[in-house]
């Protein structure tokens, strides 16, 4: 979950190394540091508490002299509390190193090495480097490789050697590192964002590799005995600096929201063939959506409420078991899956250690994977069978949103295939199916216009501790994310509810001017839904009721309502999910909170 970046070259490797991290903070954002090797060969380290700004600050007042060569990290804590001490890099004799990633056996290497009176942080990280420093005898790919045969978890080194100067080395096992070597030096981190500002090719380390970055050239090695190279795929990034900048707009978060159409656009239209949708260039064949008898979808967060609503989407029109499961529970069960499986998963950066590992096991079964992912050449996507890229682009805040359609279209395009294939859908059918999917992209934009009108009326969300969210079907799909966006940035305890479920407990909590945040845009259940919401303001909640334009209901059943464009039921999650990231936003904004970067959290969560 942490940032990290390695350079070496001719150009300022302190300026290098704090721009790199700025990029890479969304990461982890509880302290940062760096070190460099200094023109006198030396080796200086500065690490802060806070976000990369203070270390900016830090290094200006403290650092004098030019560098080369360095290695930076932006940290979420794992083990330790949040301490300069516990701050990367970790010095420890001739061993300069940062680590994204958990070691899992450090007290075991602590006993073993004797390192209980060397230790200065409380971190597993710095046992690694004290190991590294204890095997090393002048031949750092030795050494490396020994430590890698020790160390027991998930990590992506970087490592500097205090007589190996200008030399960055590295080394990964599950933690993501990117590396490439460009006109500007070489360059590893642990996400692209960071190499982006001087180049579109990288290539993704291998795990269970070494690389080695020198100011000319960039190896990396495998471990076997001679330490053979390896020549990595090298790989051309298909977006710019630009999106991965906010241009103009106050928050990332904000310009996701905006961007949410357009990549829409670019995950749909892409795959239409004759108005069908049409996976040929993605080299995914419909043998597998016609041999499979049940789906298995598996993600977190926002991604698994992604695979909820597409589930309740799929099995109607299948008529199969579509089943969705966490990841981090599917990986620890015994999964009732088999080579007649379809597993989807479902990962917006295609490097959580829950999906990765459920991923593992699926195949370890013997099912079909199939990854829905938006980040390229991620290990989800290379460890799967097929992959399905979802064109958003990079998604810099923390809360993800335009992640979420994407991934929704996706699987949109995948139930209408299958259903194709399966002779569920007629060729008109399939064809009406994808005309309603594209028509939910105006819809998302109307909604993005009344921005404003959803801004006033989160006023009164924000006063409030608590908020619910309730829905009946999809809606309670939709509610499941609006309660996750709007407590991770705005710091409301927010819970979704089956509206039927109320009476089984839940109403107790609701009290005078309660937030209720009621979804109810599924026809079948729309009566019901709205008893549901009748039985709330009975009992004194505010509510916030989320419709279609048409759907007709008592004046007095809602303090406000927002109306979204009249769409087919099953299109309806596009404008809705706009409407919910806006008032987890506009809450976060009215409380003067961190939008982009909330507390305790990081982009992408690449530890158990
Ligand atoms: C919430 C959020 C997370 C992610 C989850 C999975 O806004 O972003 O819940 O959806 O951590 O991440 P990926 O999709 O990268 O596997």
């Amino acid at each position: 979950m942490c940032g990290i970046i390695g350079y070496t070259g001719p150009l300022d490797a302190r300026s290098i190394l704090l721009n790199g991290l700025s990029t890479l903070e969304y990461r982890g954002y509880d302290s940062a540091g760096i070190a460099l090797c200094m023109e006198d060969s030396s080796i200086c380290v500065a690490k802060k508490v806070g976000k990369v700004q203070a270390l900016k600050d830090y290094c200006d007042a403290q650092i004098t002299g030019g560098s080369h060569s360095g290695i930076g990290h932006t940290r979420w804590a794992t083990h330790g509390g949040v301490t300069d001490e516990n701050a990367h890099p970790h010095r420890a004799g001739r061993v300069t190193l940062i680590h994204n990633g958990i070691i899992e056996n450090y007290h075991a290497l602590t006993e073993q090495f004797g390192l209980q009176d060397r230790l200065v942080s409380q971190t597993d990280s710095e046992v690694a480097a004290w190991v590294l420093d204890r095997l090393y005898t002048g031949d750092p790919l030795k050494a490396i490789r020994e430590l890698m045969g020790m160390v027991e978890g998930s990590y992506g080194f970087c490592i500097m050697f205090d007589d190996q100067p200008g030399a960055v080395y590295a080394a990964r096992s599950v933690s993501p590192l990117v590396a490439s070597y460009t006109h500007a030096g070489a360059m590893i981190a642990s996400d692209l964002t960071a190499l982006i500002p001087y180049t579109n090719q990288y290539f993704v380390v291998p795990e269970d590799h070494i690389v080695k970055l020198t100011p000319y050239k960039v190896h990396v090695y495998e471990l076997d005995d001679s330490f053979s190279k390896f020549y990595p795929e090298i790989m051309t990034v298909n977006w710019n600096m630009d999106a991965a900048m906010k241009n103009g707009f106050p928050h990332f978060m904000l310009k996701e929201i905006h961007e949410q159409p357009e990549a829409m656009k670019q995950t749909i239209l892409p795959r239409m063939n004759k108005g069908l949708p049409d996976f040929t260039d993605d080299r995914i064949p419909d043998q597998i959506f016609a041999d499979c008898s049940q789906i298995h979808i598996v993600a977190c967060g926002t991604a698994m409420h992604a695979g909820m609503v597409a589930r309740a989407v799929m099995e109607p029109i299948l008529r199969i078991p579509v089943t969705v499961t966490i990841a981090s529970e599917f990986r620890y069960e015994q999964p009732l899956i088999d080579e007649k499986t379809l597993v989807i998963i479902i990962s917006q950066s295609g490097e959580t250690i829950d999906t990765l590992a459920a991923l593992r096991l699926a195949r370890e079964y013997g099912s079909v994977t199939l990854a829905v992912v938006n980040v390229k050449g991620s290990t989800i996507a290379r460890e799967s069978d097929y992959v399905l890229y979802t064109h958003a682009g990079p998604e810099i805040a923390v809360a993800s949103t335009k992640a979420y359609s994407v991934q929704l279209a996706a699987l949109y395009l995948i139930g209408c295939r299958m259903a194709l294939v399966r002779g569920k859908f007629s060729r008109k059918e399939a064809a009406d199916f994808l005309e309603k999917l594209i028509d939910a992209i105006p819809a998302m934009e109307t909604m993005i216009e009344q921005k404003d009108t959803i801004k006033a009326l989160v006023t009164h969300i924000i006063q409030s501790p608590d908020a619910f969210f309730i829905g009946r079907g999809l809606d309670y799909a939709f509610s499941l994310e609006g309660a996750l966006k709007l407590k991770e940035i705005s710091y409301i305890h927010a819970e979704a509810y089956a509206a039927g479920e109320l009476k089984h407990g839940t109403i107790a909590l609701i009290s005078d001017q309660v937030p209720v945040i009621a979804i109810a845009t599924q026809d079948h259940v729309f009566a019901k839904t709205i008893s549901n919401i009748r039985e709330v303001k009975a009992r004194g909640a505010y509510v916030i009721l989320l419709t279609r334009e048409g759907a007709v209901v008592d004046e007095n059943l809602a303090d406000i309502r927002i109306r979204i464009p009249d769409l087919d039921d099953r299109f309806t999650v596009f404008p809705i999910a706009v409407v919910l990231q806006l008032i987890a936003y506009y809450a976060s904004l009215g409380k003067n909170l961190d939008v982009d970067q909330p507390r305790n959290l990081a982009k992408s969560v690449t530890v158990e």
